[in-house]
């Protein structure tokens, strides 16, 4: 009961008008793997589980960083699929243009995109840098897939010439958007028991992409999330007060 409690917040995020899948198909497994549960059921399993904007807010709080990749995934990956499927689907946009754009990478494509990415590197990276740059593409490489996500400039294009007053707004706001949907995905991959890092190697790799996974040249690529089982921890995190970042009147 408990569990299922703290499914909830997620499936409520993700829950989609076309399908019942996630909300009625996500049995037990799901909320096990959680990085909550799993730090709860270490301390206490009778605190109660965070309700309303805390279920939420625990999951935003989960997510980080984490380098230290495997490919051995908590959920399949037709569950990784779904689960950036329904973000695509729901992450808003200026105008509900809908200008984001995703290919997930699995397995032996993962592994070819970071190949592909390393051997680029390779070309432009002085020869004596290059063995930590190595060892970071080999850390990536390990990984179980890669999200990449991308802005159709057919899109924004469209709605430059559809709503001139706002032409110069676009191409910040399908940025936004993007912004929006690598979180998403990223919380609730972490919500399933991932691990996953952001990386940004465009636009050096932009052209292999489009040639290799026949991706239109008018989807430019924004970021690249790459995702795995957990093989180690986040590191230390500090933070600015709230204080010097935040303000509120008339409360
Ligand atoms: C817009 C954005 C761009 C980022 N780009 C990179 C990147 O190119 N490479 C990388 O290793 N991490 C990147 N990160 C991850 C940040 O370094 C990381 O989120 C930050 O240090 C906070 O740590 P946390 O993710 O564990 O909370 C990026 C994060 C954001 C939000």
């Amino acid at each position: 009961m408990l569990m299922q409690r703290f499914a909830r917040p997620l499936r409520t995020l993700l829950r989609t008008t076309t399908t019942s899948r996630i909300s009625t198909a996500r049995p037990l497994t799901t909320p096990i793997s959680t990085p909550i549960l799993r730090k709860m059921s270490s301390t206490t399993t009778t605190a109660a589980a965070p309700a309303g904007a805390d279920a939420f807010l625990s999951y935003v709080k989960a997510r980080r960083t984490i380098y230290t990749l495997n490919k051995d995934l908590p959920v399949p990956t037709d569950r990784v699929q779904e689960i950036v499927k329904e973000a695509l689907l729901h992450v808003p946009s200026s105008f509900n243009s809908q200008s984001n754009r995703v290919l997930v990478l699995l397995g032996a494509e993962h592994d070819k995109f970071w190949d592909l990415t390393t051997s680029i590197l390779k070309s432009i990276v002085p020869e004596a840098s290059f063995a930590s740059t190595a060892a970071r593409m080999a850390g990536f490489k390990a990984g179980a897939g890669t999200v990449l996500f991308f802005e159709d400039q057919d899109v924004v294009k469209g709605m430059q010439e559809k709503f001139a007053l706002y032409a110069d707004r676009f191409d910040p706001w399908a940025g936004h958007s993007s912004a929006m949907l690598q979180f998403a995905v990223w919380t609730a991959l972490e919500a399933e028991g991932l691990g996953a890092n952001l990386q940004h190697y465009n636009p050096l790799v932009d052209e292999k992409v489009q040639q290799e996974w026949s991706v239109p040249a008018t989807w430019k690529l924004s970021a690249q999330l790459v995702f795995g089982g957990r093989a180690g921890e986040a590191g230390d995190k500090t933070f600015e007060p709230l204080e010097t970042k935040y303000k509120v009147f008339g409360a």
